[in-house]
């Protein structure tokens, strides 16, 4: 079984989708933990609801990232996890979690990558004018939204939206393809050549 710890920052939407899709079968895959750099973050509310262990790690403790992050890859080491989620974590992961966990840490972002990369997606979307805004997994390299793209989910943009009603649209997505993309990582299935990812059969 696939072990896995959600890092995450704020409401948790995400989280939830993959506790769901383990608590029905479709994910074969356990969280070990939830971590979060806030210690309000409703994620963490969720995790222990779910009986998850839950751990808050302020930043503020620590005088350098790097000491934060190694704080951080110890805890996650300790539970023996094979993959790091990022699910609404607020932070650029770093080399230390990066060293740790090479290959193995995936993210979702709001937007289809390579447009969009950052903060507010949706909104840098729906300002711009797209047709079609969507959201991306991938893995997490050192860049700002820039690793190999595991899978992709479109939304096209109604002419009544408004940049609210899209993020809810995206985010349906969001939480249809992020158990997928942990469940084809659990099968094995993914393998990254360069910028690619190949899903095999
Ligand atoms: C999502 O939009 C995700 O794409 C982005 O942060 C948001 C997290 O939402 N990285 P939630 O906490 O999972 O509800």
């Amino acid at each position: 079984m696939l072990k896995i710890a959600v890092l995450a920052s704020g409401s948790g939407t995400n989280l939830q989708s993959i506790i769901d899709n383990i608590e029905s079968g479709n994910l074969d895959a356990k969280i070990e933990v939830v971590l979060s750099d806030k210690s309000e973050a409703f994620a963490l509310e969720r995790a222990r609801k779910h009986h998850i262990d839950a751990v808050s790690i302020g930043r503020k403790s620590f005088g350098s990232k790097e000491d934060y992050e190694q704080e951080v890859a110890a805890v996650l080491k300790s539970y023996h996890v094979d993959l790091v989620v990022l699910a609404g974590y607020m932070r650029i992961v770093g080399k230390t979690i990066l060293a740790a966990f090479s290959g193995r840490v995936m993210n979702i972002h709001p937007a289809l990558l390579p447009a969009f990369p950052g903060l507010n997606a949706q909104d840098q979307a729906f300002q711009y004018g797209v047709k079609v805004a969507g959201c991306t997994v991938h893995f997490v390299d050192e860049g700002m939204d820039t690793g190999p793209i595991i899978l992709q989910a479109a939304v096209p943009v109604q002419s009544g939206d408004t940049v609210d009603t899209l993020r809810q649209r995206i985010l349906e997505q969001e939480h249809r393809i992020y158990p997928q993309a942990i469940q084809l990582f659990a099968k094995g299935r993914l393998k990254v050549e360069g910028r690619k990812v190949i899903v095999r059969n």
